[in-house]
């Protein structure tokens, strides 16, 4: 029985690295893990032994190249930087009936503001956006925080905004998607929701590989225009007995262009683990599964369209109903 597969053998002899490559699949107890480096092999296959050590780690002395996750916590939500993307790499936030409620801040009041906490060779400029095409577009809503001025004035520090297409997007879909989540505070005590940007692989017809491409903005170029959003949902109304408690829980991805408000909300659910694998995060990992519901089983997952142009100057009379999916359950 093999626990191994062999796969990239001692072929090339025209190479002539002889180098093998394992990769273990398989591990039973007890058994001696080889390691998955290349080994110095003699033509009688035995391994040559060396007296000399290496210190890859004496590198640190140096300095520690990082990553560094530029963490940082605010009233209404959490941040965490990526420096490489000059994007969030996830902004998380909670929404309660009372903070949905206290109605005090204003947005005429905030602006947009670079943030001065990341250093200066990694931080989202102003003017990195300026002219770029793109809204400077929420990670954690504005709308989120109107329980105060200080939480709404935080929500425009760049650590919580991503390059996002304004018309039929940002402004549209989803603000429709935001207020969704608004709602459920209807339902729930406790809403928390993750978002972010993604960069996600597409078929290049040209030759039928897959490939990451996206636009860089700035000058120098240096802000990443994501590919994809996603927001996670996790809602709870906590009770006397937390033993007892399960989480509503929905993952959406949707994709940073124009969609049209007739696409159903439910046709960008993800499952939570497909999500981990194409952000590299890890989500509710400390969750048992028979805990963890399906939101959109408990709601109506689906988007109300209204005119968001100009919901900073006065909202929108204009309020419709999209019909409920047609393969509602
Ligand atoms: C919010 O930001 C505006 C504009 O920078 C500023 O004038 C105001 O004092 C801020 N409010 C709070 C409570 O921080
Ligand atoms: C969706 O509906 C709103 C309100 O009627 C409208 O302003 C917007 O342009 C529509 N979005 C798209 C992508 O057609």
């Amino acid at each position: 029985m093999s626990s191994r597969i062999l796969l990239s053998g001692l072929v090339g002899l025209g190479a002539g690295t002889g180098l093998t490559y394992l990769l273990l699949n398989k591990r039973s107890p007890g058994q001696v893990i080889e390691s998955p480096y290349p080994i110095t092999q003699k033509s009688n296959g035995k391994i040559q032994p060396h007296s000399f050590k290496v210190d890859p780690s004496g590198f640190f002395k140096y300095g520690f190249p990082g990553p560094i996750h530029d963490l940082q916590t605010r009233e209404e939500f959490i941040s965490c930087y990526n420096r490489q993307t000059q994007n969030p790499y996830w902004v998380l936030e909670h929404i309660t009936p009372e903070s949905m409620a206290a109605r005090i801040a204003d947005r005429k009041n905030s602006f947009f503001r670079e943030d001065e906490v990341i250093p200066e060779k990694f931080r989202g400029k102003l003017s990195d956006y300026f002219r770029s095409g793109y809204d400077r577009g929420h990670q954690a809503p504005a709308a989120d925080a109107k329980f105060s001025q200080q939480a709404m004035n935080d929500t425009f520090y760049l650590c919580n905004i991503c390059p996002q297409v304004g018309g039929g997007f940002n402004r549209d879909y989803w603000a429709h998607l935001e207020y969704f989540c608004r709602g459920l505070t209807k339902k729930y005590q406790s809403v928390r929701i993750v978002t972010g940007p993604l960069y996600l692989p597409k078929k290049d017809p040209a030759d039928n590989k897959f490939k990451i491409t996206y636009e860089v903005i700035g000058n120098p170029p240096s802000i990443a225009v994501p590919t994809h959003f996603f927001k996670l949902i996790v809602a709870e109304s906590p009770t006397n007995n937390p033993t007892r408690e399960d989480i509503a829980v929905a993952a959406f991805v949707l994709p940073n262009e124009p969609i049209s408000n007739e696409t159903k909300l439910t046709d960008f659910e993800v499952p939570v683990d497909a999500l981990e694998r194409s952000t590299g995060l890890e989500f509710l990992q400390k969750v048992p599964l028979l805990k963890k519901k399906a939101l959109c089983k408990e709601v109506n997952c689906q988007i109300v369209v209204r005119d968001f142009s100009n919901a900073a100057i006065k909202p929108s009379k204009d309020l419709k109903l999209l019909p409920p999916p047609k393969n509602a359950d």
